[in-house]
């Protein structure tokens, strides 16, 4: 039997909650293929931060560089400004572990209703690949005294093009189609530096069918026509705000999955839920597992568990579409507990 050893990072708010979802059905699953997980729990956090004056410890990154796979609930609470939960813990972990790739797929499952007419359920299929570690994240700029805030976005010719060439080849595993997030009408200066290298590294990739949308207009296309794309790539920013938006034409970003990837390997990967720690609904147990269900599907399959994996997402797909059980971001009235209860007897 092979063991997995994971840091797990609970977090904040509703991260807390949606961990333990993940963790229960990674147990069942693994002993069903003979895959072990051995759990290192850290409990950095904001609550952390107000007991001790910061959300991790100074050597954070290396009590956890060695684990297989790091997993991460959610980190932000209202106690504590979000820049300091952020820069303090999660941005250092995609940064210090070059995890460039963020992978959120977008999938309408049967027994969902999403709130877009056309997004019918087997027909939507997208991953939304975002470049994780640079862009319009940076940490150039800031606050210039009372009246003035400046930010310097920052490309790389290397950043872009290895987040491009990742794309591309999962769109030639896939449905052989690329759109790249842009807004090259040369207001955004960076953007015309992406267009090329992304156009560069198409030559590379002739089975992929490939264009590029205004992100503004592709956010109203993901609305209007989600069934069109398969693979989108985009900036860091870009890929944030069309992450959100794909998952609620999905019916909730609370059954939104996501995967920081390091492809090379060098690193561990860390696989979180897109949605945050919701302090709105946080405490009350009735946030959605389904998004931290799915995040550990793709751990599983990054593991090189993809038969895992596929049950997991199975299971998810069985509750919908054959059950009512849902938390009431989709209409429902179950609980954090009720729901996962319902995917493990699926899983079963
Ligand atoms: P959010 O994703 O936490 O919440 C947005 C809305 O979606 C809220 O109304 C919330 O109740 C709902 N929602 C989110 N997940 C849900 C789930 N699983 N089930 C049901 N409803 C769900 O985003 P926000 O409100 O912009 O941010 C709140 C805090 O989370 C902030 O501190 C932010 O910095 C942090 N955040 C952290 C991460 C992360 O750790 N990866 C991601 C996003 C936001
Ligand atoms: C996400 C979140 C983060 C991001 C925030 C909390 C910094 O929104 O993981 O999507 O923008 O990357
Ligand atoms: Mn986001």
């Amino acid at each position: 039997m092979v063991t997995h050893r994971i840091a797990l990072i609970p977090g904040d708010g509703i991260g807390r909650e949606v961990t333990p979802a993940a963790r229960q059905v990674l147990d069942v699953v693994g002993k069903r293929h003979g895959v072990g997980f051995a759990y290192d729990e850290f409990d950095w956090s904001c609550r952390r931060y107000a007991e001790l004056g910061a959300m991790m410890p100074e050597d954070g990154l290396d009590r956890i560089r060695h684990h297989d796979a790091i997993f991460l609930g959610a980190v932000g609470d209202p106690s504590v400004p979000d820049h300091v939960s952020l820069w303090g813990l999660l941005i250092p972990i995609r940064r210090g572990f070059r995890q460039y790739v963020n992978l959120r797929p977008v999938k309408v499952f049967a027994g969902v209703e999403s709130p877009v007419r056309a997004a019918r359920a087997g027909e939507v299929d997208l991953v939304v690949v975002r470049e994780n570690v640079e862009g319009e994240y940076s940490e150039i700029g800031g606050r210039l005294g009372h009246d003035l805030a400046v930010q310097e976005a920052v490309f790389t010719r290397a950043g872009t093009s290895r987040v491009a060439a990742f794309a591309f080849r999962l769109a030639a595993a896939r449905r052989g189609r690329l759109t790249s997030a842009t807004k090259s009408n040369g207001i955004v200066h960076t953007m015309p530096f992406w267009d090329e290298i992304v156009a560069e590294t198409a030559t590379d990739h002739p089975g992929v069918t490939w264009d590029a949308e205004h992100i503004d207009a592709l956010c109203a296309k993901v609305v209007l026509d989600p069934a069109r794309f398969d693979v989108v790539v985009a900036s860091n920013l870009f890929g944030d705000i069309l992450s959100d938006l794909a998952a609620a034409v999905a019916g909730s970003i609370g059954i939104a999955p996501a995967a920081n990837l390091n492809p090379e390997g060098e690193f561990p990967s860390m696989f979180e839920p897109v949605h945050g720690s919701a302090p709105d609904i946080a405490g009350r147990g009735i946030a959605n597992p389904l998004g931290a269900i799915g995040t550990a599907a793709m751990l599983l399959d990054h593991l090189g568990h993809a038969e895992a994996a596929a049950e997991v997402e199975q299971a998810i797909g069985d509750v919908l579409a054959h059950t009512r059980v849902r938390t009431p971001d989709l209409g429902g009235t179950a609980t954090t507990e009720t729901f996962t209860k319902a995917v493990l007897e699926a899983l079963r």
